[in-house]
Parts: structure tokens; C-alpha cells; sequence
């Protein structure tokens, strides 16, 4: 990746904001993230509540502008798995493909990646990505569509460049 982008990797889980559960997730996709060359932006922790999800992304994506911003947690369909509601809302634009192509690869790992419901899109000029919550999921998920990152926030910013592959 010849150009840094930013990120910030938001962990949403009732237990680890209670400081009842060390976060994991969080700290390997953050590992994921700078090894794939990318600046580690700003990290946080929140409840499974909706407000409180949507507000941080507001933040990153309207006054920091961080290029990326990856959840981990909250996509299931347990009552309190609100980040795919409290996500959706704010995107101008779903990109479908990213979370169905991490749906299609978790599928051949386990028949549970079905119950994911992330969904990933464009706000602004900042891509938004939800993962599942657990490390493995959560590194299972990422692993699929990381290489592909940087090309799509250089569309997203603007890059008049040919998509030929090279
Ligand atoms: N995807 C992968 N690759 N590996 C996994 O272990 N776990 C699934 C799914 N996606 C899993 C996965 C399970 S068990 C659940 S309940 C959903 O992600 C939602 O997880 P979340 O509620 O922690 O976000």
C-alpha cells in the first residue's frame, strides 16, 4: 500500500464495556490493520446500545474522517446485537458486496456465519465495515476482504485511476 490510510476499530460489547471481558477482538484487528499497512487512528469501546454505537461512527467518520472504521460485535440476532441497526442509518452507500463475501468465506469455515448480519458501506469519505465479535470470527471475516481495502478507499476518495487488475 503505497499511501497510509487511517482507521479506527470501534469493539462493541455489553461485557468488555463493563470491564467484565478482556477485548481481544479488538486488539487483533488492530494487529490485522497495521500489519496490512494502515495508521491505527483511534480505538474505542462501547455497549450494545444503538445511540451509543451511531455516535462514535459519527464522530470518526464526520470529525476525525478516518478512512476505515471496523466494529467487531453486536451482528448477531441475540436481542442486543443492535450494530447492523445502528450502522445502516448512517451510510450513504451499502456496499453489499464486502459483507456478503465475508458471509461467503466464514460459510465454508462454519454454518454459524449465516447468523452474522454486519453490514459495510460509505459514509462521506470513510468506509465502515462491521465484524462479527469473536477474535476468530473476527479475524476469519477481515482476512477475507483486507487486500481489497485500499483499492476501494482510493475510489472512495476519489481516484480516477482504471480498476484494471495488474
Ligand atoms: N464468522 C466466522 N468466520 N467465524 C465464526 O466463528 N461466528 C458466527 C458468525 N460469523 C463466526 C462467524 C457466530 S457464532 C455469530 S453468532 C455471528 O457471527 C455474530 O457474531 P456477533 O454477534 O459476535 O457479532
Amino acid at each position: 500500500m503505497g499511501i497510509r490510510y487511517s482507521c479506527g476499530v470501534l469493539t462493541v460489547s455489553d461485557k468488555g464495556a463493563r470491564g467484565e471481558r478482556t477485548d481481544t477482538s479488538g486488539p487483533a484487528i488492530c494487529d490485522m490493520l497495521a500489519t496490512a499497512g494502515f495508521e491505527l487512528a483511534v480505538t474505542g469501546m462501547v455497549p450494545d446500545q444503538q445511540e451509543g454505537i451511531a455516535a462514535v461512527l459519527l464522530e470518526w467518520a464526520d470529525r476525525r474522517v478516518v478512512d476505515l472504521i471496523v466494529t467487531t460485535g453486536g451482528t448477531g440476532v441475540a436481542p442486543s446485537d443492535v450494530t447492523p441497526e445502528a450502522t445502516r442509518p448512517l451510510l450513504d452507500r451499502e456496499v453489499p458486496g464486502i459483507s456478503e463475501a465475508m458471509r461467503q468465506a466464514s460459510l465454508a469455515i462454519t454454518a454459524r456465519a449465516m447468523l452474522s448480519r454486519g453490514v459495510a458501506g460509505i459514509r462521506g469519505k470513510t468506509l465502515i465495515i462491521n465484524l462479527p465479535g469473536s477474535e476468530r470470527a473476527a479475524r476469519e471475516n477481515l482476512a477475507t476482504v483486507l487486500a481489497v481495502l485500499p483499492h476501494a478507499i482510493a475510489k472512495i476518495k476519489g481516484d480516477p485511476g482504471d480498476c484494471g487488475r495488474s
